[in-house]
Protein backbone atom coordinates (compact mmCIF):
# COMPACT_ATOMS: atom_id res chain seq x y z
CA UNK A 1 0.00 0.00 0.00
CA UNK A 2 2.56 2.26 1.05
CA UNK A 3 4.65 1.83 -1.89
CA UNK A 4 1.78 2.43 -4.42
CA UNK A 5 -0.04 5.60 -3.12
CA UNK A 6 4.16 7.18 -2.77
CA UNK A 7 4.97 5.90 -6.56
CA UNK A 8 1.51 7.79 -7.18
CA UNK A 9 2.75 10.96 -5.09
CA UNK A 10 6.26 10.35 -7.46
CA UNK A 11 3.97 11.01 -10.52
CA UNK A 12 2.07 13.62 -9.92
CA UNK A 13 5.28 15.24 -8.93
CA UNK A 14 6.67 14.57 -12.38
CA UNK A 15 3.76 15.97 -14.13
CA UNK A 16 3.83 18.72 -12.32
CA UNK A 17 7.27 19.40 -13.02
CA UNK A 18 6.62 18.90 -16.91
CA UNK A 19 3.96 21.51 -16.76
CA UNK A 20 6.03 23.87 -14.97
CA UNK A 21 8.93 24.35 -16.87
CA UNK A 22 7.97 26.36 -20.42
CA UNK A 23 6.55 24.55 -23.31
CA UNK A 24 8.75 25.89 -25.95
CA UNK A 25 11.53 24.18 -24.74
CA UNK A 26 9.86 20.84 -24.75
CA UNK A 27 8.26 21.83 -27.91
CA UNK A 28 11.74 22.97 -29.63
CA UNK A 29 13.14 19.55 -28.08
CA UNK A 30 10.27 17.23 -29.97
CA UNK A 31 10.97 18.58 -32.98
CA UNK A 32 14.61 18.01 -32.69
CA UNK A 33 14.05 14.53 -31.98
CA UNK A 34 11.85 14.22 -34.99
CA UNK A 35 14.10 15.23 -37.01
CA UNK A 36 16.99 13.12 -35.97
CA UNK A 37 14.64 10.25 -36.09
CA UNK A 38 13.56 11.04 -39.42
CA UNK A 39 17.01 11.14 -41.01
CA UNK A 40 17.85 7.89 -39.43
CA UNK A 41 14.84 6.65 -40.90
CA UNK A 42 16.11 7.79 -44.11
CA UNK A 43 19.54 6.27 -43.31
CA UNK A 44 17.71 2.82 -42.98
CA UNK A 45 16.58 3.05 -46.99
CA UNK A 46 19.07 1.92 -49.43
CA UNK A 47 17.36 2.67 -52.30
CA UNK A 48 15.22 5.28 -53.85
CA UNK A 49 14.96 4.72 -57.60
CA UNK A 50 12.16 7.39 -57.86
CA UNK A 51 14.60 10.09 -56.01
CA UNK A 52 12.08 11.07 -53.75
CA UNK A 53 14.16 11.35 -50.18
CA UNK A 54 16.13 13.82 -52.43
CA UNK A 55 14.24 16.38 -50.99
CA UNK A 56 15.29 15.37 -47.55
CA UNK A 57 17.75 17.67 -47.39
CA UNK A 58 18.72 20.91 -44.72
CA UNK A 59 17.87 23.13 -47.52
CA UNK A 60 14.32 23.31 -46.25
CA UNK A 61 12.55 22.23 -43.23
CA UNK A 62 11.94 18.59 -42.63
CA UNK A 63 7.72 19.90 -42.54
CA UNK A 64 8.51 20.33 -46.35
CA UNK A 65 9.61 17.24 -47.35
CA UNK A 66 8.46 14.69 -49.64
CA UNK A 67 5.57 12.33 -48.16
CA UNK A 68 6.09 14.01 -44.65
CA UNK A 69 3.52 15.73 -42.97
CA UNK A 70 3.46 18.14 -39.78
CA UNK A 71 0.95 18.85 -37.29
CA UNK A 72 0.17 22.83 -37.96
CA UNK A 73 0.14 24.00 -34.59
CA UNK A 74 3.37 22.34 -32.98
CA UNK A 75 5.22 21.26 -36.31
CA UNK A 76 5.60 18.05 -35.08
CA UNK A 77 5.48 15.09 -37.36
CA UNK A 78 1.83 13.62 -37.54
CA UNK A 79 2.34 11.37 -40.60
CA UNK A 80 4.66 9.73 -43.11
CA UNK A 81 2.94 9.19 -46.70
CA UNK A 82 5.55 7.23 -49.17
CA UNK A 83 2.98 4.88 -51.37
CA UNK A 84 4.60 2.96 -54.35
CA UNK A 85 7.77 4.39 -54.24
CA UNK A 86 9.36 1.68 -54.79
CA UNK A 87 11.39 2.47 -51.84
CA UNK A 88 14.10 -0.58 -50.36
CA UNK A 89 15.31 -0.96 -47.24
CA UNK A 90 14.34 -2.05 -43.38
CA UNK A 91 12.10 0.39 -41.25
CA UNK A 92 14.21 2.28 -38.38
CA UNK A 93 13.45 1.96 -34.77
CA UNK A 94 13.76 5.67 -34.45
CA UNK A 95 10.05 5.34 -35.92
CA UNK A 96 9.28 4.92 -32.30
CA UNK A 97 10.81 8.74 -31.72
CA UNK A 98 7.76 10.23 -33.83
CA UNK A 99 6.00 10.49 -30.85
CA UNK A 100 2.97 12.53 -32.48
CA UNK A 101 2.79 9.98 -35.87
CA UNK A 102 -1.02 9.54 -36.66
CA UNK A 103 -0.84 7.98 -40.01
CA UNK A 104 2.19 5.58 -41.50
CA UNK A 105 2.14 4.74 -45.41
CA UNK A 106 4.31 2.51 -46.78
CA UNK A 107 2.25 0.39 -49.51
CA UNK A 108 3.78 -0.71 -52.22
CA UNK A 109 7.60 -0.50 -51.53
CA UNK A 110 10.20 -2.91 -50.57
CA UNK A 111 10.71 -2.63 -47.01
CA UNK A 112 11.84 -5.89 -45.55
CA UNK A 113 13.03 -6.57 -42.36
CA UNK A 114 10.82 -6.53 -38.64
CA UNK A 115 8.15 -3.94 -37.91
CA UNK A 116 9.99 -2.34 -34.65
CA UNK A 117 8.49 -2.98 -32.13
CA UNK A 118 9.15 0.54 -31.20
CA UNK A 119 5.85 1.94 -33.12
CA UNK A 120 4.08 0.68 -29.82
CA UNK A 121 5.39 4.28 -29.01
CA UNK A 122 3.05 5.88 -31.09
CA UNK A 123 0.14 6.14 -29.19
CA UNK A 124 -1.35 8.83 -31.27
CA UNK A 125 -0.62 6.21 -34.31
CA UNK A 126 -4.00 6.15 -36.68
CA UNK A 127 -3.65 4.42 -39.64
CA UNK A 128 -1.02 1.48 -40.13
CA UNK A 129 -0.73 0.76 -43.57
CA UNK A 130 1.81 -1.70 -44.86
CA UNK A 131 0.11 -3.48 -47.89
CA UNK A 132 2.65 -4.93 -50.35
CA UNK A 133 6.58 -5.14 -49.13
CA UNK A 134 8.55 -8.03 -47.59
CA UNK A 135 7.91 -7.11 -43.59
CA UNK A 136 8.82 -10.63 -41.99
CA UNK A 137 9.10 -11.47 -38.45
CA UNK A 138 6.34 -11.50 -36.05
CA UNK A 139 3.42 -9.08 -35.43
CA UNK A 140 4.99 -6.59 -32.91
CA UNK A 141 2.90 -7.34 -29.73
CA UNK A 142 3.55 -3.61 -28.83
CA UNK A 143 1.29 -2.95 -31.34
CA UNK A 144 -1.37 -3.38 -28.75
CA UNK A 145 -0.27 -0.14 -26.88
CA UNK A 146 -1.55 1.93 -29.75
CA UNK A 147 -4.80 2.39 -28.61
CA UNK A 148 -5.86 4.97 -30.87
CA UNK A 149 -5.08 2.64 -34.30
CA UNK A 150 -8.32 2.26 -36.13
CA UNK A 151 -6.85 0.76 -39.18
CA UNK A 152 -3.98 -2.30 -39.70
CA UNK A 153 -2.95 -3.18 -42.85
CA UNK A 154 -0.05 -5.26 -43.35
CA UNK A 155 -1.78 -7.51 -46.23
CA UNK A 156 0.66 -9.23 -48.32
CA UNK A 157 4.06 -9.30 -46.86
CA UNK A 158 5.91 -12.19 -45.50
CA UNK A 159 4.77 -12.25 -41.74
CA UNK A 160 5.60 -15.40 -39.22
CA UNK A 161 4.18 -16.63 -36.67
CA UNK A 162 0.95 -16.31 -34.44
CA UNK A 163 -1.80 -12.82 -34.17
CA UNK A 164 -1.08 -11.93 -30.43
CA UNK A 165 -4.38 -11.71 -28.38
CA UNK A 166 -2.99 -8.50 -26.97
CA UNK A 167 -4.03 -6.37 -30.21
CA UNK A 168 -7.79 -6.92 -28.45
CA UNK A 169 -6.50 -3.80 -26.55
CA UNK A 170 -7.00 -1.51 -29.39
CA UNK A 171 -10.92 -0.81 -28.84
CA UNK A 172 -10.93 1.74 -32.05
CA UNK A 173 -9.66 -0.51 -34.30
CA UNK A 174 -12.34 -0.72 -37.81
CA UNK A 175 -10.06 -2.24 -39.98
CA UNK A 176 -7.80 -5.39 -39.93
CA UNK A 177 -5.52 -7.34 -42.56
CA UNK A 178 -3.07 -9.70 -42.41
CA UNK A 179 -3.91 -11.40 -45.41
CA UNK A 180 -1.77 -12.74 -47.39
CA UNK A 181 1.08 -13.24 -45.13
CA UNK A 182 2.44 -16.69 -43.61
CA UNK A 183 0.78 -16.30 -39.92
CA UNK A 184 0.17 -19.77 -37.96
CA UNK A 185 -1.67 -20.34 -35.08
CA UNK A 186 -5.07 -19.82 -34.63
CA UNK A 187 -7.23 -16.69 -34.73
CA UNK A 188 -7.37 -15.14 -30.98
CA UNK A 189 -10.63 -15.38 -29.28
CA UNK A 190 -10.38 -12.13 -27.43
CA UNK A 191 -10.95 -10.23 -31.16
CA UNK A 192 -14.50 -10.69 -29.91
CA UNK A 193 -13.26 -7.80 -27.68
CA UNK A 194 -12.47 -5.49 -31.02
CA UNK A 195 -16.07 -4.19 -30.94
CA UNK A 196 -15.45 -0.99 -33.25
CA UNK A 197 -14.20 -4.03 -35.81
CA UNK A 198 -15.97 -3.42 -39.68
CA UNK A 199 -13.26 -5.25 -41.38
CA UNK A 200 -10.95 -8.21 -40.69
CA UNK A 201 -9.14 -10.11 -43.77
CA UNK A 202 -7.11 -12.84 -42.59
CA UNK A 203 -7.12 -15.08 -45.79
CA UNK A 204 -4.41 -17.04 -47.39
CA UNK A 205 -2.55 -17.69 -44.36
CA UNK A 206 -1.64 -20.92 -42.60
CA UNK A 207 -4.18 -20.57 -39.85
CA UNK A 208 -5.76 -23.25 -37.96
CA UNK A 209 -7.92 -24.27 -35.51
CA UNK A 210 -11.76 -22.92 -35.49
CA UNK A 211 -13.07 -19.50 -36.15
CA UNK A 212 -13.91 -18.26 -32.63
CA UNK A 213 -17.60 -18.31 -32.04
CA UNK A 214 -16.47 -14.83 -30.04
CA UNK A 215 -16.56 -12.99 -33.21
CA UNK A 216 -20.31 -12.91 -33.38
CA UNK A 217 -19.90 -9.94 -30.53
CA UNK A 218 -18.81 -7.57 -33.62
CA UNK A 219 -21.79 -6.42 -34.31
CA UNK A 220 -20.40 -3.99 -36.50
CA UNK A 221 -18.83 -5.98 -38.86
CA UNK A 222 -18.96 -5.88 -42.24
CA UNK A 223 -16.93 -7.76 -43.75
CA UNK A 224 -15.05 -11.07 -42.58
CA UNK A 225 -12.28 -12.88 -44.93
CA UNK A 226 -10.46 -16.14 -43.65
CA UNK A 227 -10.06 -17.81 -46.77
CA UNK A 228 -7.06 -20.35 -47.62
CA UNK A 229 -6.22 -21.57 -44.68
CA UNK A 230 -6.40 -24.46 -42.48
CA UNK A 231 -9.61 -23.68 -40.75
CA UNK A 232 -11.89 -26.57 -39.03
CA UNK A 233 -14.61 -26.84 -37.11
CA UNK A 234 -18.04 -24.83 -37.76
CA UNK A 235 -18.90 -21.33 -38.51
CA UNK A 236 -20.04 -20.53 -35.95
CA UNK A 237 -23.75 -19.55 -35.33
CA UNK A 238 -23.06 -16.34 -33.86
CA UNK A 239 -21.64 -15.10 -37.42
CA UNK A 240 -24.59 -15.51 -38.93
CA UNK A 241 -26.37 -13.56 -36.44
CA UNK A 242 -24.36 -10.33 -37.46
CA UNK A 243 -26.95 -8.25 -39.26
CA UNK A 244 -24.12 -5.63 -41.14
CA UNK A 245 -22.31 -8.30 -42.38
CA UNK A 246 -22.28 -7.77 -46.05
CA UNK A 247 -19.33 -10.38 -47.17
CA UNK A 248 -18.46 -13.84 -45.46
CA UNK A 249 -15.28 -15.07 -47.68
CA UNK A 250 -14.34 -18.47 -45.90
CA UNK A 251 -13.73 -20.61 -48.89
CA UNK A 252 -10.50 -23.26 -48.94
CA UNK A 253 -10.66 -24.39 -45.23
CA UNK A 254 -11.65 -27.48 -43.50
CA UNK A 255 -15.08 -26.08 -42.10
CA UNK A 256 -17.86 -28.49 -41.46
CA UNK A 257 -21.71 -28.51 -41.13
CA UNK A 258 -24.67 -27.23 -41.94
CA UNK A 259 -25.62 -23.61 -43.30
CA UNK A 260 -28.34 -22.74 -41.07
CA UNK A 261 -32.07 -22.76 -42.65
CA UNK A 262 -32.68 -19.31 -41.76
CA UNK A 263 -29.58 -17.53 -42.92
CA UNK A 264 -31.26 -15.75 -45.27
CA UNK A 265 -33.11 -13.70 -42.22
CA UNK A 266 -30.47 -13.72 -39.98
CA UNK A 267 -27.81 -11.93 -42.97
CA UNK A 268 -30.22 -9.79 -44.42
CA UNK A 269 -27.17 -7.44 -46.20
CA UNK A 270 -25.07 -10.12 -47.26
CA UNK A 271 -23.86 -9.98 -50.63
CA UNK A 272 -20.73 -11.82 -51.05
CA UNK A 273 -20.99 -15.27 -48.98
CA UNK A 274 -18.21 -17.47 -50.11
CA UNK A 275 -17.76 -21.12 -48.79
CA UNK A 276 -16.02 -22.95 -51.30
CA UNK A 277 -14.07 -25.79 -50.83
CA UNK A 278 -14.85 -26.93 -47.38
CA UNK A 279 -16.48 -30.31 -46.22
CA UNK A 280 -19.96 -28.31 -45.68
CA UNK A 281 -23.26 -30.41 -45.85
CA UNK A 282 -27.06 -30.38 -45.83
CA UNK A 283 -28.79 -28.09 -48.32
CA UNK A 284 -29.00 -24.66 -49.65
CA UNK A 285 -31.14 -23.25 -47.49
CA UNK A 286 -34.30 -21.68 -49.25
CA UNK A 287 -34.31 -18.47 -47.09
CA UNK A 288 -31.65 -16.87 -49.12
CA UNK A 289 -33.55 -16.07 -51.38
CA UNK A 290 -34.60 -13.46 -48.34
CA UNK A 291 -31.08 -12.19 -48.84
CA UNK A 292 -32.25 -9.57 -51.34
CA UNK A 293 -28.60 -8.15 -52.10
CA UNK A 294 -27.04 -11.06 -52.68
CA UNK A 295 -24.47 -10.88 -55.62
CA UNK A 296 -22.04 -13.48 -55.47
CA UNK A 297 -22.79 -17.27 -53.91
CA UNK A 298 -19.95 -19.56 -53.90
CA UNK A 299 -20.63 -23.02 -52.02
CA UNK A 300 -18.46 -25.32 -54.70
CA UNK A 301 -16.63 -28.29 -53.87
CA UNK A 302 -18.48 -29.35 -50.68
CA UNK A 303 -20.82 -32.22 -49.83
CA UNK A 304 -24.55 -30.37 -50.26
CA UNK A 305 -27.28 -32.72 -51.26
CA UNK A 306 -30.90 -32.30 -52.36
CA UNK A 307 -32.31 -29.65 -54.58
CA UNK A 308 -31.50 -26.33 -55.80
CA UNK A 309 -33.87 -24.07 -54.45
CA UNK A 310 -36.19 -22.39 -57.48
CA UNK A 311 -36.77 -19.49 -55.87
CA UNK A 312 -33.23 -17.63 -56.42
CA UNK A 313 -35.11 -15.34 -59.28
CA UNK A 314 -36.07 -13.14 -56.75
CA UNK A 315 -32.36 -12.17 -56.44
CA UNK A 316 -32.06 -9.38 -58.46
CA UNK A 317 -28.26 -8.47 -58.08
CA UNK A 318 -27.31 -12.07 -58.37
CA UNK A 319 -24.16 -12.59 -60.63
CA UNK A 320 -22.66 -15.81 -59.45
CA UNK A 321 -23.83 -18.82 -58.08
CA UNK A 322 -21.41 -21.81 -57.71
CA UNK A 323 -22.23 -25.07 -56.91
CA UNK A 324 -20.28 -27.60 -58.65
CA UNK A 325 -18.85 -30.67 -57.23
CA UNK A 326 -21.11 -31.26 -54.37
CA UNK A 327 -24.00 -33.92 -54.89
CA UNK A 328 -26.85 -31.95 -55.59
CA UNK A 329 -29.80 -33.24 -57.77
CA UNK A 330 -31.36 -36.85 -57.95
CA UNK A 331 -30.91 -37.88 -61.22
CA UNK A 332 -33.82 -37.19 -62.08
CA UNK A 333 -36.85 -35.20 -63.62
CA UNK A 334 -36.83 -31.66 -62.09
CA UNK A 335 -33.74 -31.72 -60.69
CA UNK A 336 -32.56 -28.49 -62.94
CA UNK A 337 -36.13 -26.20 -62.45
CA UNK A 338 -33.89 -23.82 -60.51
CA UNK A 339 -32.49 -22.83 -64.17
CA UNK A 340 -35.51 -21.43 -65.35
CA UNK A 341 -35.96 -19.69 -62.14
CA UNK A 342 -33.61 -17.83 -62.92
CA UNK A 343 -34.70 -16.38 -66.07
CA UNK A 344 -35.47 -13.26 -64.88
CA UNK A 345 -32.03 -12.59 -63.34
CA UNK A 346 -30.74 -10.19 -65.43
CA UNK A 347 -27.25 -9.99 -63.95
CA UNK A 348 -26.45 -12.86 -63.49
CA UNK A 349 -23.16 -13.40 -65.15
CA UNK A 350 -21.41 -17.22 -64.08
CA UNK A 351 -23.78 -20.29 -63.52
CA UNK A 352 -21.71 -23.03 -62.59
CA UNK A 353 -23.22 -26.69 -61.63
CA UNK A 354 -20.79 -28.87 -62.96
CA UNK A 355 -19.72 -32.18 -61.26
CA UNK A 356 -22.99 -33.17 -59.30
CA UNK A 357 -26.13 -35.55 -59.57
CA UNK A 358 -27.95 -33.68 -61.57
CA UNK A 359 -30.79 -36.05 -64.15
CA UNK A 360 -33.37 -35.08 -66.23
CA UNK A 361 -33.72 -32.76 -68.88
CA UNK A 362 -32.94 -29.34 -69.24
CA UNK A 363 -35.87 -26.90 -69.09
CA UNK A 364 -37.28 -25.07 -71.54
CA UNK A 365 -38.17 -21.79 -70.96
CA UNK A 366 -36.99 -18.13 -72.46
CA UNK A 367 -33.92 -16.26 -70.91
CA UNK A 368 -35.26 -12.47 -70.38
CA UNK A 369 -33.04 -10.95 -73.64
CA UNK A 370 -30.95 -9.01 -71.25
CA UNK A 371 -29.28 -11.64 -69.54
CA UNK A 372 -26.04 -11.20 -68.75
CA UNK A 373 -24.90 -14.85 -68.72
CA UNK A 374 -21.10 -15.03 -69.78
CA UNK A 375 -20.15 -18.25 -67.89
CA UNK A 376 -22.23 -21.56 -68.05
CA UNK A 377 -20.61 -24.88 -66.97
CA UNK A 378 -23.23 -27.96 -66.56
CA UNK A 379 -20.72 -30.17 -67.22
CA UNK A 380 -19.94 -33.76 -65.36
CA UNK A 381 -23.58 -34.78 -64.77
CA UNK A 382 -26.26 -37.00 -66.12
CA UNK A 383 -28.19 -34.34 -68.01
CA UNK A 384 -30.92 -36.16 -70.47
CA UNK A 385 -32.49 -35.37 -73.88
CA UNK A 386 -31.65 -32.48 -76.30
CA UNK A 387 -29.76 -29.12 -75.62
CA UNK A 388 -32.32 -26.68 -75.76
CA UNK A 389 -32.31 -23.64 -77.84
CA UNK A 390 -32.07 -21.47 -75.30
CA UNK A 391 -28.58 -21.54 -75.14
CA UNK A 392 -28.52 -19.55 -78.44
CA UNK A 393 -29.96 -16.73 -76.91
CA UNK A 394 -26.93 -16.39 -74.32
CA UNK A 395 -25.48 -13.45 -76.28
CA UNK A 396 -22.92 -12.69 -73.92
CA UNK A 397 -21.66 -16.51 -73.84
CA UNK A 398 -17.83 -16.99 -73.70
CA UNK A 399 -17.61 -20.43 -71.63
CA UNK A 400 -19.96 -23.13 -71.70
CA UNK A 401 -18.85 -26.83 -70.74
CA UNK A 402 -21.50 -29.56 -71.59
CA UNK A 403 -19.30 -32.41 -71.58
CA UNK A 404 -20.10 -35.53 -69.86
CA UNK A 405 -23.33 -35.52 -69.79
CA UNK A 406 -26.73 -37.92 -71.95
CA UNK A 407 -27.15 -35.83 -74.47
CA UNK A 408 -28.63 -37.05 -77.66
CA UNK A 409 -27.09 -34.39 -80.11
CA UNK A 410 -23.37 -33.40 -79.67
CA UNK A 411 -23.80 -30.24 -78.45
CA UNK A 412 -21.51 -27.93 -81.11
CA UNK A 413 -23.89 -28.88 -84.01
CA UNK A 414 -26.56 -27.18 -82.16
CA UNK A 415 -25.07 -24.06 -81.71
CA UNK A 416 -23.99 -23.36 -85.33
CA UNK A 417 -22.71 -19.96 -84.26
CA UNK A 418 -21.23 -20.54 -81.07
CA UNK A 419 -18.33 -22.45 -82.69
CA UNK A 420 -15.64 -20.81 -80.68
CA UNK A 421 -17.09 -21.83 -77.50
CA UNK A 422 -15.40 -24.67 -75.89
CA UNK A 423 -16.94 -27.66 -75.02
C1 LIG B 1 12.00 23.66 -33.43
O1 LIG B 1 11.18 24.64 -32.85
C2 LIG B 1 11.89 25.82 -32.47
C3 LIG B 1 10.93 26.73 -31.75
O2 LIG B 1 9.73 26.85 -32.47
C4 LIG B 1 12.53 26.46 -33.69
O3 LIG B 1 13.29 27.59 -33.31
C5 LIG B 1 13.45 25.44 -34.35
O4 LIG B 1 13.96 25.95 -35.56
C6 LIG B 1 12.70 24.16 -34.68
N1 LIG B 1 13.59 23.16 -35.20
C7 LIG B 1 13.24 22.32 -36.15
C8 LIG B 1 14.26 21.33 -36.59
O5 LIG B 1 12.13 22.31 -36.64
C1 LIG C 1 17.25 19.41 -51.64
O1 LIG C 1 15.81 19.47 -51.68
C2 LIG C 1 15.32 20.38 -52.64
C3 LIG C 1 13.80 20.36 -52.52
O2 LIG C 1 13.43 20.49 -51.19
C4 LIG C 1 15.71 19.98 -54.03
O3 LIG C 1 15.25 20.92 -54.97
C5 LIG C 1 17.23 19.87 -54.09
O4 LIG C 1 17.60 19.36 -55.35
C6 LIG C 1 17.73 18.97 -53.00
N1 LIG C 1 19.20 18.95 -52.99
C7 LIG C 1 19.89 17.85 -53.24
C8 LIG C 1 21.39 18.00 -53.13
O5 LIG C 1 19.38 16.79 -53.50
C1 LIG D 1 15.26 7.57 -30.61
O1 LIG D 1 15.08 6.19 -30.73
C2 LIG D 1 16.23 5.38 -30.70
C3 LIG D 1 15.83 3.91 -30.83
O2 LIG D 1 14.59 3.62 -30.33
C4 LIG D 1 17.08 5.70 -29.48
O3 LIG D 1 18.26 4.95 -29.49
C5 LIG D 1 17.38 7.19 -29.44
O4 LIG D 1 18.16 7.52 -28.33
C6 LIG D 1 16.08 7.96 -29.40
N1 LIG D 1 16.24 9.40 -29.18
C7 LIG D 1 16.68 10.34 -30.03
C8 LIG D 1 16.71 11.74 -29.51
O5 LIG D 1 17.04 10.10 -31.15
C1 LIG E 1 3.25 -4.37 -55.21
O1 LIG E 1 4.04 -3.26 -55.42
C2 LIG E 1 4.76 -3.27 -56.63
C3 LIG E 1 5.62 -2.05 -56.66
O2 LIG E 1 6.52 -2.10 -55.58
C4 LIG E 1 3.80 -3.29 -57.80
O3 LIG E 1 4.50 -3.37 -59.01
C5 LIG E 1 2.89 -4.48 -57.66
O4 LIG E 1 1.92 -4.46 -58.68
C6 LIG E 1 2.21 -4.47 -56.31
N1 LIG E 1 1.46 -5.68 -56.14
C7 LIG E 1 0.19 -5.69 -55.79
C8 LIG E 1 -0.45 -7.02 -55.69
O5 LIG E 1 -0.43 -4.66 -55.56
C1 LIG F 1 7.22 -2.95 -25.55
O1 LIG F 1 6.28 -2.85 -24.51
C2 LIG F 1 6.78 -3.17 -23.23
C3 LIG F 1 5.65 -3.07 -22.25
O2 LIG F 1 4.61 -3.89 -22.64
C4 LIG F 1 7.90 -2.24 -22.86
O3 LIG F 1 8.45 -2.63 -21.64
C5 LIG F 1 8.97 -2.26 -23.93
O4 LIG F 1 9.93 -1.29 -23.65
C6 LIG F 1 8.36 -1.97 -25.30
N1 LIG F 1 9.38 -2.14 -26.30
C7 LIG F 1 9.72 -1.17 -27.13
C8 LIG F 1 10.85 -1.50 -28.05
O5 LIG F 1 9.16 -0.10 -27.18
C1 LIG G 1 5.45 -20.37 -44.87
O1 LIG G 1 6.06 -21.04 -43.80
C2 LIG G 1 6.28 -22.41 -44.05
C3 LIG G 1 6.84 -23.06 -42.79
O2 LIG G 1 6.95 -22.17 -41.74
C4 LIG G 1 7.22 -22.56 -45.20
O3 LIG G 1 7.42 -23.93 -45.49
C5 LIG G 1 6.65 -21.88 -46.42
O4 LIG G 1 7.54 -21.91 -47.49
C6 LIG G 1 6.31 -20.44 -46.12
N1 LIG G 1 5.60 -19.87 -47.24
C7 LIG G 1 5.90 -18.68 -47.75
C8 LIG G 1 5.06 -18.23 -48.89
O5 LIG G 1 6.78 -17.98 -47.29
C1 LIG H 1 -12.88 -9.36 -23.37
O1 LIG H 1 -12.70 -8.30 -22.47
C2 LIG H 1 -13.21 -8.56 -21.18
C3 LIG H 1 -13.09 -7.30 -20.37
O2 LIG H 1 -11.89 -6.65 -20.63
C4 LIG H 1 -12.41 -9.71 -20.59
O3 LIG H 1 -12.90 -10.01 -19.32
C5 LIG H 1 -12.55 -10.91 -21.47
O4 LIG H 1 -11.73 -11.97 -21.00
C6 LIG H 1 -12.16 -10.59 -22.87
N1 LIG H 1 -12.52 -11.70 -23.73
C7 LIG H 1 -11.61 -12.41 -24.37
C8 LIG H 1 -12.14 -13.54 -25.19
O5 LIG H 1 -10.42 -12.12 -24.36
C1 LIG I 1 -28.85 -15.26 -32.62
O1 LIG I 1 -29.82 -14.28 -32.37
C2 LIG I 1 -31.02 -14.79 -31.81
C3 LIG I 1 -32.02 -13.65 -31.75
O2 LIG I 1 -31.44 -12.47 -31.30
C4 LIG I 1 -30.70 -15.39 -30.46
O3 LIG I 1 -31.88 -15.93 -29.92
C5 LIG I 1 -29.67 -16.48 -30.65
O4 LIG I 1 -29.30 -16.99 -29.36
C6 LIG I 1 -28.46 -15.97 -31.34
N1 LIG I 1 -27.57 -17.06 -31.63
C7 LIG I 1 -26.26 -17.01 -31.41
C8 LIG I 1 -25.51 -18.24 -31.69
O5 LIG I 1 -25.69 -16.02 -31.03
C1 LIG J 1 -38.89 -14.66 -47.52
O1 LIG J 1 -39.22 -14.78 -48.89
C2 LIG J 1 -40.45 -15.46 -49.12
C3 LIG J 1 -40.65 -15.58 -50.62
O2 LIG J 1 -39.53 -16.10 -51.22
C4 LIG J 1 -41.59 -14.69 -48.52
O3 LIG J 1 -42.78 -15.41 -48.66
C5 LIG J 1 -41.30 -14.48 -47.04
O4 LIG J 1 -42.30 -13.64 -46.51
C6 LIG J 1 -39.95 -13.84 -46.84
N1 LIG J 1 -39.68 -13.75 -45.41
C7 LIG J 1 -39.31 -12.63 -44.83
C8 LIG J 1 -39.12 -12.70 -43.35
O5 LIG J 1 -39.10 -11.60 -45.45
C1 LIG K 1 -40.11 -13.15 -65.11
O1 LIG K 1 -40.80 -11.93 -65.20
C2 LIG K 1 -42.05 -12.04 -65.89
C3 LIG K 1 -42.61 -10.64 -66.03
O2 LIG K 1 -42.54 -9.94 -64.82
C4 LIG K 1 -42.97 -12.94 -65.10
O3 LIG K 1 -44.19 -13.10 -65.77
C5 LIG K 1 -42.30 -14.30 -64.93
O4 LIG K 1 -43.08 -15.11 -64.07
C6 LIG K 1 -40.92 -14.16 -64.34
N1 LIG K 1 -40.27 -15.43 -64.36
C7 LIG K 1 -39.70 -15.96 -63.29
C8 LIG K 1 -39.10 -17.32 -63.47
O5 LIG K 1 -39.64 -15.39 -62.21
C1 LIG L 1 -35.16 -8.11 -67.84
O1 LIG L 1 -33.98 -7.36 -67.63
C2 LIG L 1 -34.15 -5.98 -67.75
C3 LIG L 1 -32.80 -5.33 -67.66
O2 LIG L 1 -32.19 -5.61 -66.46
C4 LIG L 1 -35.10 -5.52 -66.68
O3 LIG L 1 -35.31 -4.12 -66.80
C5 LIG L 1 -36.42 -6.25 -66.80
O4 LIG L 1 -37.23 -5.90 -65.73
C6 LIG L 1 -36.18 -7.73 -66.80
N1 LIG L 1 -37.42 -8.41 -67.04
C7 LIG L 1 -37.97 -9.12 -66.13
C8 LIG L 1 -39.24 -9.78 -66.57
O5 LIG L 1 -37.49 -9.26 -65.00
Amino acid sequence: MGFWSSSLCFMILILAFNQSQGTSAARHLGNETDLLAILDFKDKISQDPNGVLSSWNNSQHHCQWQGVSCDGKHQRVSGLNLLGQDLFGYVSSHIGNLTFLKFINLRHNRFYGEIPQEVGQLTRLRYLKLTNNSFGGEIPVNLSHCIQLKVIDALLNRLVGGIPFELDSLKNLEGLSFGKNNLTGEIPRSFGNLTSLRQIYLSYNNLKGPIPQELGQLTSLYSIGVDANYLSGTLPSSIYNISTLAGISASSNILQGNLPANMGLTLPNIQDFLLGGNQIEGTIPVSLANASLLEQLELSDNMLKGQVPTNFGNLHNLQWLGIGGNILGSNSAGDLDFIASLSNSSNLQSLLFRGNNFGGKLPAFKWNSSNMLDQLDLGLNQILGEVPLWLRDLNNLYYLATDNNFFSVPIPNILGKFQMLQE
